[in-house]
């Protein structure tokens, strides 16, 4: 029998380190050569004490910071990008397209309701005219994702008016509204009480077998940790097993 074909990584990190500079010229160095492969379809869990540099790597992924150097490569089928070296308009495709977000404190709009929250990612990425040509598909797909998440009955209500576990809801279906490869979740219940945190765990864990979408996740919560193919611990700004 053939061994079965091994799956590609959607994302390479090489060496990403990540320095800031502080008052009277003093250097902090956050990531000090971070080497990580995410899979296919894989979900990997970051742990660490606070302040060790587990956002910043989130945001260095994320395309939302830029390290100090290292290499960043993300892969979706046959096409590849590599950071140094991406332009304007592929970082923000990437941003938008190839990476969904999931934060801690949800940064939900409050001036849109659940819906347009839902579909904001999908509206900045286009213009008015290709808006206007997707509209009614895009709004489809981002009530099919609302019911995915057993909100379906609030799609007119303003974030303001839901529950912290409601809120983190209608964040992962944003996240998901573009379809990305990677989701990357910075303490997703760090917010949350342990009832609401569960089930914000299961429907991770859910989506992420139904979807195909690779998961990286960073936590402080052992129930999370455990549920994901790999557990990454993060020290002195480098992984350790
Ligand atoms: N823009 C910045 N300028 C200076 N220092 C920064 C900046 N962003 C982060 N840091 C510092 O980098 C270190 C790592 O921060 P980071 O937010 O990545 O930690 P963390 O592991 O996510 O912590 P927590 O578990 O508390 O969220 C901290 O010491 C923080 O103060
Ligand atoms: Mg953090």
């Amino acid at each position: 029998m053939n061994d079965p074909i091994p799956s590609l990584p959607v994302l390479i990190a090489r060496n990403l380190q990540r320095d800031f500079t502080l008052a009277g010229d003093k250097t902090l160095e956050v990531l000090r050569g971070i080497d990580l492969e995410i899979y296919e379809s894989e979900m990997v869990a970051v742990r660490g004490l606070s302040g060790v540099g587990k956002s910043t790597l989130l945001h260095c992924i994320g395309l939302l910071d830029t390290p100090t150097c290292g290499e960043l490569i993300y892969r979706d089928g046959e096409s590849t990008w590599q950071s140094p070296g991406i332009s304007e308009q592929n970082r923000c495709d990437l941003r938008n397209r190839f990476i969904g977000f999931v934060f801690q404190f949800f940064h939900l709009l409050n001036d849109l309701d659940v819906l347009e929250n839902v579909m904001l990612p999908s509206i900045v990425s286009c213009t008015s005219s290709q808006w206007r040509k997707k509209r009614s598909k895009v709004e489809t797909r981002a009530r099919e994702l609302l019911q995915r998440v057993d909100l379906e009955g609030r799609a007119r209500q303003a974030p303001g008016t839901l529950s912290g576990g409601e809120r983190q809801r209608v964040a992962i279906a944003r996240a998901l509204i573009n379809n990305p490869r990677l989701l990357l979740c910075d303490e997703p219940t760090g917010n949350l009480d342990t009832r609401n945190s569960e089930s914000i765990h299961t429907l991770l864990r859910e989506l992420h077998e139904e979807l195909g979408t690779s998961i990286l996740v960073v936590t402080h919560d052992p129930d999370l940790a455990n549920r994901a193919d790999r557990l990454l611990s993060m020290i002195d700004g480098k992984f350790h097993d």
